[in-house]
């Protein structure tokens, strides 16, 4: 069976979580609250959601659990820039467990995005893709995007394998929401 992994699959990536169980991957979910996992797993028409629950701050405890994994093909990760080391740690503990693996991140509208790449350790066997979530201009002013949306870019920009996806728009950046 295909594994996949999903940092922050709970929230607004919980439908491209539901999304790859259904295209038959075996979807490991990494969060923290157990209330919000339950209500992803209910949600699951076919195929397996396994649930991770640690902090993805707390660097060993993140480790240990990615010892526990192997043969990942795909990792989607929402991780906030208050661990700026996890992503790396994650890349680092599955490469040598698998032969190739495709890895999106999602990042909000202000990310320098080749600043980002650069500070990333990829190993060889990783194919790195960004996915920039922007805002919506509508109605004569602008809003940010909805779960929906999010999930749906997501599950695009998987789709079509793109180096770079920017979900809605970041420009004119003057017209960003509030
Ligand atoms: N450009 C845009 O339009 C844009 C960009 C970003 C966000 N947003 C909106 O803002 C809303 C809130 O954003 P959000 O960042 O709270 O996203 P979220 O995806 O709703 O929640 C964060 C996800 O990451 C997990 N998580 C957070 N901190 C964690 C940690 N330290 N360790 C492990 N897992 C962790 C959460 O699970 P646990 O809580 O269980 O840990 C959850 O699965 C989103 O729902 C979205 O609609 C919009």
């Amino acid at each position: 069976m295909k594994k996949a992994l999903v940092i922050g699959g709970t929230g607004m990536l919980a439908e491209v979580s539901l999304w790859l169980s259904s295209e038959g991957f075996q979807v490991h979910v990494l969060a923290r609250n157990k209330q919000k996992m339950d209500q992803l797993i209910q949600k699951v028409d076919s195929g397996y959601i396994s649930p991770i629950f640690t902090d993805y701050k707390n660097e060993s405890e993140l480790k240990k659990e990615m010892t526990k994994l192997d043969g990942i093909e795909l990792v989607v990760a929402w991780i906030h820039s208050d661990a700026p080391m996890a992503l790396n740690t994650i890349l680092q503990e599955l490469s040598p467990k698998t032969e190739q693996f495709q890895v999106f991140q999602v990042v909000g509208s202000r990310t320098d995005l080749e600043g980002l790449k650069n500070s990333l350790n990829l190993p060889q066997n990783v194919k790195y893709h960004q996915i920039k979530l922007g805002f919506v201009i509508e109605n004569g002013g602008s809003r940010w995007l909805i779960n929906k949306e999010i999930s749906s870019g997501v599950i695009e920009a998987i789709k079509s394998n793109d180096d770079v996806k920017i979900v809605g728009t970041v420009e004119p950046w003057e017209k960003r929401p509030n």
